[in-house]
């Protein structure tokens, strides 16, 4: 029998409602982002990587990472870094904020954060990985899950000989993106590793890496055992895929449709990131929503040159009229929610 994906299941007591987590992104998770993999199936969402010195020193930027709207539920942040107290630190920051999880980051392939001893470096490192898992599940109560890749070098083994470790020191969860940090991501996904790692621990397991149908979530989770499949890049501008592997409805969307969820992307994210810094930030997502043979490239790339998102909005329309309505639609949907956007505490800030 194939699995369901529109089952629940547990890391500790966070109840999570499908089979599908919405892969963490660095600049791609934002709240619009994940808001709206919840809105198409997505059983749990994760923030990008949030650094835990830029937490300790309260940059602003990086604390804008912890804002939890209350429709996101369940919902994990992750931290990054290599000290174990300053992660303790940044933990509780995650936990006052609203996170249902905190989730560590030992897979960043990036030079920029390898070279200062964390992401994907750690998994060479078990002590002081091990360090802090123990750290940061000591200095929260809600579940602290971890997210590797396989190793840092091509055929690396290393999460298998890692993992039961992190567990031991508190992981209530491990996510495994089995490609090694040097590929970055050429080459394939092996999850023969996965199912290797859900043997030798007895916590959830979650693939991910190449999850982009149905079918493949159906083969991993079958042929892994793993409690659930994580979706990255399959999901950037196309929430319809996430629709199409929880639930098997597999129709392409309208133009209408393409349209007027991109422009409640658009107004969302201008809300969070305010117009300035969301022009820029939007441009990679005109191709992902648009292209797929949805609309002529030379429409993309005409909106990617606008100034301003009102405009970006005003050609979406004129492209699209019946977008207007489905917009509508769902400013409404999502008002309820927007209304109750939780600021962060303001301890948070270290103000009085
Ligand atoms: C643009 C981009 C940014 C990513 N940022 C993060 C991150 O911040 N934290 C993390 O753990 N993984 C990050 N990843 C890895 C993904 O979470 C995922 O493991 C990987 O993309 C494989 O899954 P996919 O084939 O479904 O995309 C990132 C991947 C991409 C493509």
């Amino acid at each position: 029998m194939q699995p369901d994906l529109r089952t629940s299941w547990n890391i500790g007591p966070v109840e999570i409602p499908t089979r599908l987590v919405l892969a963490p992104m660095a600049g791609v998770s934002v709240q619009a982002f994940r808001r709206q993999g919840r809105r198409f199936g997505a059983g749990l969402v994760c923030s990008e990587m949030v650094s835990c010195a830029g937490l300790e020193h309260r940059n602003e930027r990086t604390l804008g990472y912890l804002r939890v709207a209350s429709d996101e539920h369940p919902l994990a942040i992750q931290i990054f870094g290599s000290d174990p107290a300053v992660m303790a630190d940044a933990a509780r920051m995650v936990e006052a904020a609203g996170a249902d999880l905190v989730d560590i980051n030992f897979g960043c392939p990036v030079r920029k954060v390898t070279k200062t001893g964390a992401g994907a470096t750690l998994l060479e490192d078990p002590d002081r990985a091990c360090r802090i898992v123990a750290a940061v599940a000591g200095a929260v109560s809600v579940p602290v899950s971890v997210k590797m890749r396989r190793g840092l070098e091509d055929g690396s083994r290393a999460c298998l000989a890692v993992g039961p470790r992190l567990v031991e020191a508190g992981a209530a969860s491990l996510t495994l993106h089995p490609r090694s940090a040097k590929q970055m991501y050429t080459g394939t996904a092996d999850h023969a590793l996965t199912a290797e790692l859900v043997d030798a621990v007895d916590v959830p397991v979650i693939a991910s890496g190449d999850i982009s149908s149905r079918a493949r979530a159906q083969a991993v989770l079958a042929g892994t055992g793993a409690a659930a499949v994580m979706v990255g890049r399959a999901a950037q501008g196309n929430p319809w895929a996430l629709r199409e592997i929880v639930d098997a409805e597999n129709g392409e969307p309208s133009r209408e449709e393409v349209a007027a969820e991109l422009i409640m992307f658009v107004r969302e994210t201008v809300r969070e990131l305010g117009e300035r810094r969301a022009v820029g930030f939007l441009k990679k997502f005109y191709g992902w929503y648009l292209g797929r043979g949805r609309f002529p490239r030379p429409f993309k790339q005409e909106l990617v040159l606008l100034d301003t998102t009102a405009e970006v909005e005003r050609r979406l329309l004129a492209a699209a009229p019946g977008a207007a309505a489905l917009v509508e639609r769902l400013e409404d949907e999502l008002s309820q929610a927007d209304e109750i956007l939780l600021d962060m505490p303001i301890s948070i800030y270290g103000g009085g």
